[in-house]
């Protein structure tokens, strides 16, 4: 009964929840926005769509949102009403094969189609925005970059949509969208005043969520650091947000996403090597074969490269959580650092403050290992899966995990001991790290509150709204200025 009486309210909220955004453009980055519940109300029937191609560096998802045109001016009610995953790599990978693109984006675009009325195709706005695998790509060959935006462009143009445009944003604005859908999905941009006392707590000021991202090309860090002195310009951020200023210090590391990451580990390793790597960041009983060439085509892994004797190499497994903890760490360079505190390669971070929510491949790679339970998760415990995981026999483990495609099973050892050297890198310890909460779907009090006047949230309703895996920022590419 009180698992039924749960579902429905679940299901519940996620076919009510909308998102209220707005915009007003201050610096590159734009945002404004609120989550707040219609009850039972009807829809208006006077509503708008717009459509989303997030491109990461390993997938594209397109995004359908709706909203009610009346707030279009101001603070805009959206509801994302579809995702649809298309089916191929990133769109990077299509840099030498143009002219697959068009088959690539049908099948989401036409899923588009039908679910926006016909009527309204004319004026539903299309974007596309790409992160880390094109930032990458553009750094190779920048001119490859612009053709395969110019041939997304063609393609795009072709549906009756309003096509708005594609192009790469900057780490800093991929940074900045995270935070700021974490920080809405969690409602902390919403007054909360408490009604009982009749007082608003520090003008109602919330304190906000970091945002911890981690992708296959880039990783971001976020959050409002407690001394405001952000020492590097290009490191902050400053917005208003519901008439409140914020100062967010935010740092995109590309080539430290964990597909990059990896690329690097392993072009550093192979230094030295007679064509056979033995990885302590494998399985014991693993073994694969890469070629050297298609390792150094990153720009990545450009500082490793070097002529070798072989064409291709061995990886053997040797699975050894400490081993590969000390080999990843070299990726880090802290020998140098012009500020009073860095995080690595000389870039400034700020001692991090508040709670962090650590979202897409931190997510599901720490949700493959168990580790996501926050009362009986400390980072001991984490290192010692880590420990145990890393040392499990390639065979068994395939056997156990028939289900899980090989590629990806492969790589948790890595991924998971990534994840724990990175965020030590971010200077998170053994008691900080209970301020870190991975999440994949983010509890809300529910209803929330519409904007400033309306009810305060009934704490005692709890519903769950799933943030995309592979990136929440796409939400955000809707702007309205
Ligand atoms: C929004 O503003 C524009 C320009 O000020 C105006 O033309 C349009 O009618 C407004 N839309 C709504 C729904 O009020
Ligand atoms: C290595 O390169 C060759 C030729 O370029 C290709 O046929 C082969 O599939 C590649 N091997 C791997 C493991 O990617
Ligand atoms: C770290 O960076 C400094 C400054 O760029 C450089 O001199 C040094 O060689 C780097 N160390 C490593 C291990 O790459
Ligand atoms: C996670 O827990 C599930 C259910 O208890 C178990 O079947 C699975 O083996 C665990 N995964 C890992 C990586 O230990």
């Amino acid at each position: 009964m009180e698992d039924r009486k749960e579902s429905e309210l679940k299901s519940f909220c996620s076919r009510n929840i909308l998102i209220i955004l707005g915009f007003s453009c201050i610096m590159a980055v734009v945002a404004l926005i609120a989550v707040g519940l219609t009850q039972n109300k009807p829809l208006p029937e006077n509503v708008k769509y717009g459509i989303v191609l997030d491109a990461g560096s390993s997938h594209t998802s397109l995004y359908i949102y709706k909203w009610p045109a009346e707030k279009e001016n101001d603070t805009g009610v959206v509801n994302q009403i579809e995702e649809c995953k298309l089916k191929g790599p990133g769109i990077s990978r299509y840099a030498h094969k143009l002219s697959e693109i068009d088959i690539y984006l049908t099948e989401c675009m036409i899923r588009a189609s039908q679910v926006i009325p016909k009527s309204q195709h004319e004026e539903t706005p299309v974007y596309l925005g790409a992160t880390a695998g094109m930032r990458l790509l553009r750094i190779e060959d920048a001119q490859l970059a612009d053709k395969v935006l110019a041939a997304v462009t063609k393609s795009l143009s072709n549906y009756h949509f309003d096509f708005q445009g594609a192009r790469i944003i900057t780490g800093q604005e991929e940074g900045a969208y995270g935070w700021i859908t974490i920080n809405y999905l969690l409602g902390k941009f919403i007054q909360k005043l408490n009604w009982l006392y009749l007082r608003s707590d520090e003008n109602g000021a919330q304190e906000t969520f970091g945002a911890l991202d981690l992708g296959g090309a880039s990783t971001q860090i976020t959050f409002v650091p407690q001394n405001k002195n952000i020492e590097s310009p290009r490191n902050a951020l400053h917005f208003r947000l519901y008439g409140r200023d914020y100062s967010v210090y935010t740092h995109s590391f590309l080539c430290y996403g964990k597909d990059q990451a990896l690329r690097q580990k392993l072009a550093k390793d192979i230094r030295g090597t007679d064509g056979i790597l033995r990885d302590p960041c494998f399985h014991p009983g693993y073994e694969t074969v890469m070629n050297v060439s298609d390792l150094y085509s990153s720009p990545c892994t450009r500082r490793f490269a070097m002529i070798h004797p072989f064409s291709q190499f061995q990886i053997q497994g040797t699975g050894n959580y400490r081993q590969c903890q000390r080999s990843i760490l070299e990726l880090f360079n802290t020998s140098y650092c012009p500020y009073s505190q860095c995080s690595f390669n000389g870039i400034f971070l700020p001692p991090p403050h508040g709670d962090f929510g650590a979202f897409s491949a931190y997510y599901y790679v720490m949700d493959f290992l168990n580790l996501t339970l926050e009362e009986t998760t400390s980072q001991e415990k984490v290192i010692d899966t880590m420990e145990k995981f890393c040392s499990q026999p390639w065979e068994e483990l395939k056997t156990y995990f028939g289900d899980v495609k090989e590629k990806y099973l492969s790589e948790y050892c890595f991924s998971g001991t990534y994840i724990l050297s990175l965020l030590s890198s971010y200077h998170f310890t053994a008691d900080s790290w209970k301020n870190i909460h991975f999440m994949g779907k983010i509890c809300l009090p529910c209803p929330l509150p519409l904007g400033s006047h309306s009810l305060p949230p009934s704490e005692s309703l709890v519903c769950h709204l799933g943030i995309s895996s592979s990136s929440p920022a796409s939400v955000l590419f809707l702007r309205f200025c």
